[in-house]
């Protein structure tokens, strides 16, 4: 796989296999943590729809699916922590057990906004499953009840991360190379 992002040369950091033996994990953990009861996931779009596809054919209680589109302004890689509702919920989520499903918490500032946004709601509980975790990045301390991967600081792209809005349909999650290609 020779791909290139901006010239740079793209590596592998979560292969194929990683990814999706670590979802399957984490369904069992969730199933079990919701026994008995029924789960909204709150896909948050675009970058977790990949992760949330996979990871809620692994849940085995009962789940619905609702959409929440948010996208933050700034340059390509970077988040202003100012945060726009692009998509908002189909319905109420006052009473039900409310699950965010998000691709990367990097700064925290996007999920910082969201369950704040989502509080309000009066939801029944509320936690968050990250597919990845970029600490060394964190500006201010969210709460995250599953992670899939912590990683070091590198920019990722593929299985529903974009540089530009591209590479989102990678099965693989790849990193930039610092040398130049
Ligand atoms: P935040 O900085 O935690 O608010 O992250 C906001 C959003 O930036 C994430 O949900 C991703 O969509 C995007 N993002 C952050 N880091 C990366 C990355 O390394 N690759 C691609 N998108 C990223
Ligand atoms: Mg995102």
């Amino acid at each position: 796989m020779n791909t290139t992002i901006d010239g740079k040369k793209m590596g592998v950091l979560l292969d194929e296999d990683t990814i999706q033996s670590r979802i399957a994990e984490l369904g069992r953990e969730i199933s079990e943590a919701y026994a008995g009861q029924e789960l909204t996931l709150i896909i948050v779009l675009k970058g977790s729809i990949l992760f949330a596809a996979d990871l809620c054919r692994h849940i085995d209680i009962p789940v619905e699916l609702e959409f929440m589109g948010l996208s933050s302004y700034g340059a390509s890689t970077q988040t202003s922590g100012v945060v726009r509702v692009t998509l908002d919920l189909s319905k109420p989520i006052a009473g039900k057990n409310v699950l965010i499903i998000e691709d990367i918490v990097d700064t925290g500032l996007t999920m910082q906004y969201l369950l704040k946004n989502l509080s309000t709601r009066e939801p029944a509980s509320l936690k968050v499953c990250t597919l990845l975790h970029k600490p060394s990045r964190n500006e201010v301390a969210v709460p995250m009840d599953w992670i899939g991967f912590t990683i070091e600081n590198h920019f990722v792209v593929g299985y529903g991360l974009d540089y530009d809005q591209k590479f989102r349909n990678m099965r693989y999650i790849g990193h930039v190379l610092n040398e130049e290609a």
